[in-house]
């Protein structure tokens, strides 16, 4: 009887000291097991009076069942404790749920920049051009000389730059630039589109930014012609407003083309009338253009005897306008996420 209780009692210190489920399951093994201390004295009892055998039995079973109560008691604190702790760890206040849920809807929004530029990669993708990148500051010969316009050529004072204390770097002013790495790094036939931000020193209103963006293409073979120049342009633009536009087709000056165009579309916003966005003039500059001068393949490091193409340079901030209805150019790059917010969530 006593070393009933002797179990019963070593059994509560020893539980005391543990601090895992699988100790305290190892402990109870040790009383209540087959060779459990337990077991090892109720096997004893086939030498006693069946008077012992009943007390002691009565005994042995409330010990078990205290045992069992006990385990079971420890099991419950210890997993509880071990729930509390990680409760404290991973907390969450769910008073900011609101805010939280907001924020989350207006941070997965797409950019409109975002959404057209991915738009007209995938249109370029699917036509066989690579997409590539460029660094936004550049050097002069990136930004201007390998694209025909020497210093001191009035073409210079076209795009107002931002020249950093050097005056040999600069912010890229143009696309462009990334011609000129896209032709030194491949070998005809190529095309690619480079999109990206550009920059210029510029008083900003309606239809003016500081920074802005482009996406430049070229193409580069045996046999390019305007033709293929028109083609491609045409294709792009119908996929991109997914209707037919009315166009038209001026000489315009580029050093790095020749000839060179300006491509301009019917207005979208006022359909023609005359609004901000088209200064009054019912059409937009959308897509200035031409083949490929010969200096700029050369300097591209392209014999313009065997080679030539054609170069265009999309302004993507006015087609997104065009796209969402946005007469002010400056909100694109507010940073205002009641702005952003309007267009494609995830
Ligand atoms: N780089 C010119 C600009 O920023 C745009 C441009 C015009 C790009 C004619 C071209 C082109 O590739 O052929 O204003």
């Amino acid at each position: 009887m006593s070393s009933i209780q002797n179990i019963v009692s070593q059994f509560t210190a020893d539980l005391e000291k543990t601090a895992k489920v699988a100790d305290v399951l190892n402990l109870k093994a040790q009383a209540l097991g087959k060779q459990g201390s337990l077991s090892e004295i109720l096997k004893g009892l086939k030498d006693a009076t069946p008077e012992e055998r009943k007390t002691i039995g009565a005994e042995a079973n409330v010990a078990k069942n205290q045992i069992e109560e006990l385990v079971a008691n420890k099991i419950t604190a210890l997993e509880s404790a071990e729930i509390n702790k990680s409760l404290l760890k991973d907390k969450v206040d769910f008073s900011m749920r609101d805010s939280i849920l907001e924020l989350g809807l207006q941070a997965a929004g797409m950019h409109p920049v975002s959404i057209v530029q991915r738009e007209i990669e995938d249109i370029f993708l699917s036509m066989g051009f690579e997409v590539l990148d460029g660094p936004h500051i550049e050097d002069e010969w990136h930004n201007f000389e390998a694209l025909n316009i020497p210093a001191n050529h009035p073409a210079r004072d076209m795009q107002d730059t931002f020249w950093f204390a050097d005056m040999k770097h600069l912010l890229r002013t143009h696309t462009s630039t990334i011609q000129v790495r896209g032709m030194k790094t491949r070998k005809p036939p190529f095309r690619f589109v480079g999109p990206g931000k550009v920059f210029r020193c510029e008083r900003t209103d309606a239809s003016h930014e500081m920074c802005f963006h482009q996406l430049e293409g070229m193409m580069v073979g045996e046999d390019v012609t305007i033709g293929h120049l028109i083609y491609f342009m045409k294709t792009l633009l119908s996929e991109i407003f997914k209707k037919e536009v009315e166009v038209r087709l001026r000489p315009g000056f580029f050093p790095f083309v020749e000839p060179g165009f300006e491509l301009d579309i019917k207005c979208l916003i006022c359909g023609g009338k005359g609004c901000s966005v088209c200064k009054h003039v019912g059409w937009v500059e959308l897509l200035p253009c031409g083949m490929v001068h010969p200096n700029v393949l050369k300097a591209g490091g392209i014999d313009p005897e065997k080679n030539n193409g054609f170069a265009f340079g999309l302004g993507l901030d006015r087609l997104v306008m065009m796209r969402y209805g946005i007469d002010d150019i400056r909100l694109i790059h507010s940073g205002d996420l009641r702005f952003n917010s309007q267009f494609k969530t995830f």
